[in-house]
């Protein structure tokens, strides 16, 4: 009996060194994972999991880790036990028979203190039990053995996004989870060396999760990526990177979410640094060192609200702002603005015509901009005619951009907050002012009060809009027919524009 059970514990014994001598990439249920052993992801050995201090100064810090595997020096990818840092010479890994990981600091048999739990509970085990596998991509997945995950390092990201991540409002639920749902949040770390949470993190706007934001101290808006448009994020000036890089999809669980799939290689990752900034970073081919390609904010444009509402920003010499309130507004508080606090923006005047009961209020196209925060979507409106009229038709409705087939129609309040103005780049904004600072062909027809002008324009505009439209049928696809239309409104609401300000302007 005991010769039995001494060679049981002597196989036992035999075969984790055995596991620990050849890498492996899997941890089997009732196993454990204790520093220095790690699991090395399969076939390709990208990235490893083990335990790491990743302050040098305090080497007996340690926290459960993803890392690149072949990367100088150890680039952190992933960390759990962010909030407790083992202390133990040996803390371990944990896989129970529920499928829950568990850090530990020290061994288990030693009734060590958890330090982090992945609080996945599932009723029964299935046959076969749960694996906890580390891959190439980075993500670290409990499993069984049908290979249904039950958790996903990828659902509860440190501050890196990598290849393959989605991004939504709610942490991915896949198993009963303890507590309520979890917002997903890339957090950064607290400094490049402590990665306890930071004041930093970034995820999906859950008033409108069609932007992405990085927020201060849980809900300053620090930076925003503007609006989704169906290929690209308004905010971001063109990126080959993030234009093929991302793409949308909709979850009947999550709602909106976005995934990220770097273009050519898996060494490509973005960060939430400690001071805020979002970094994009690769892998140099001729260096093997990582290499920043792109980083937001990197001007004082790209910070949240940067000139306060109703006013655009725009980056003139060392990435400073130049604020200027928009056309028809003027500064909130003058002493406060010409003294360099934009905090409190700029207000409307005049007022619009609708707020004094006057008919004539117009639209300004503003070019190459990031469109303001707080817009909201119009439902029911297909054209670009429609989504105007609605707009002018609100009293409370200050601005409208309609794009086909893509975002559609979308409406803004009276506080246009957050406008960038690119050099290049970026969509134009229906900005909504009265008739008195509308520009050369309104006015001047609002004075002429000849209908023949009206009758001219409209005219011109239909010969013009013949032709083009001639133009377009010829090399007609039925996406073409689509731009048809929607040129067809804009000239159709020019026009009643025109002619509605002449024949109001003979009233009075
Ligand atoms: C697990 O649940 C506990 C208790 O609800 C909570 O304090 C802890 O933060 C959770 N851990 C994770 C990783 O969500
Ligand atoms: C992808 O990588 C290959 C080999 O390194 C390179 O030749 C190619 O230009 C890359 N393509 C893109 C789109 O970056
Ligand atoms: C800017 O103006 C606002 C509103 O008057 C005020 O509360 C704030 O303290 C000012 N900020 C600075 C830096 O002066
Ligand atoms: C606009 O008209 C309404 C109803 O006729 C009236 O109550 C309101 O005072 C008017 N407002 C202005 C600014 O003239
Ligand atoms: C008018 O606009 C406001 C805010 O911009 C919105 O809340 C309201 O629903 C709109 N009203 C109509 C009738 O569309």
């Amino acid at each position: 009996m005991a010769a039995s059970r001494l060679l049981f514990s002597l196989c036992t014994a035999l075969a984790v060194a055995a596991a620990a001598a050849a890498a492996t990439d899997t941890l089997k249920q009732g196993d454990s994972l204790t520093a220095p052993a790690t699991l090395v992801s399969s076939p390709s050995g990208v990235f490893e999991l083990g335990f790491h201090a990743p302050d040098p100064a305090r080497p007996a810090r340690l926290y459960l880790c993803v890392w690149y595997r072949d990367t100088q020096p150890r680039t952190v990818a992933w960390v759990a036990n962010r909030v407790n840092a083992a202390a133990a010479a040996a803390p371990s890994l944990t896989l129970t028979a529920g499928g829950e990981l568990r850090v530990l600091d020290g061994a288990a048999k030693d009734g060590a203190r958890m330090l982090w739990s992945s609080n996945t509970t599932t009723r029964a085990a299935p046959r076969g039990g749960y694996e906890a596998v580390i891959q190439d991509s980075g993500s670290l997945q409990v499993r069984d053995v049908d290979g249904t995950v039950i958790w996903d390092s990828f659902w509860h990201p440190s501050d890196t996004m990598l290849s393959g991540m989605r991004i939504s409002v709610n942490a991915e639920v896949r198993a009963q989870v303890r507590g309520p749902p979890e917002r997903m949040l890339f957090t950064s770390w607290a400094s490049d060396t402590d990665p306890s949470p930071g004041r930093f993190a970034l995820g999906l706007d859950p008033a409108n999760p069609s932007q992405a934001f990085i927020w201060r101290d849980g809900n300053v808006p620090f930076w925003r990526s503007g609006q989704w448009t169906g290929l690209n994020f308004v905010g971001i000036p063109y990126r080959p990177l993030y234009v093929y890089g991302y793409k949308q999809g909709n979850d009947p669980i999550l709602g909106m979410y976005f995934t990220y799939t770097a273009t050519n290689t898996s060494l490509q990752r973005f960060v939430v640094a400690p001071d805020g900034r979002d970094v994009c970073y690769m892998v140099k081919k001729s260096t093997q060192e990582w290499e920043t390609v792109w980083v937001q904010p990197s001007n004082e444009c790209e910070r949240y609200g940067a000139c306060g509402s109703n006013a655009i920003c725009t980056v003139v010499q060392d990435g400073k702002a130049k604020c200027t309130c928009m056309k028809g507004f003027k500064p909130k508080l003058a002493d406060e603005w010409n003294a360099g606090n934009r905090s409190q923006g700029c207000v409307r005047n005049p007022p619009l015509d609708c707020q004094v009961n006057k008919t004539g209020d117009g639209f300004l196209s503003i070019p190459n901009v990031k469109w303001p925060d707080f817009s909201y979507w119009v439902s029911g409106v297909t054209d670009e005619y429609g989504c105007m009229n609605t707009c002018q038709q609100n009293c409370s409705c200050g601005a409208y951009v309609y794009m086909t087939q893509l975002t559609g129609c979308l409406h803004w309040g009276n506080e246009l907050m957050d406008v960038h103005q690119f050099q290049a780049g970026g969509y134009a904004l229906n900005l909504k002012l009265p008739a008195s600072e509308l520009g050369f062909t309104y006015r001047s027809l609002e004075n002429s009060r000849n209908s023949i002008c009206r009758g001219a324009i409209c005219f011109v505009s239909l010969s013009l809009f013949m032709v083009e439209a001639w133009k377009k049928y010829q090399r007609c696809s039925a996406q073409k027919l689509e731009e048809v239309k929607t040129f067809i409104y804009q000239i159709s609401a020019k026009c009643w524009h025109a002619g509605y300000l002449t024949f109001d302007s003979f009233r009075r």
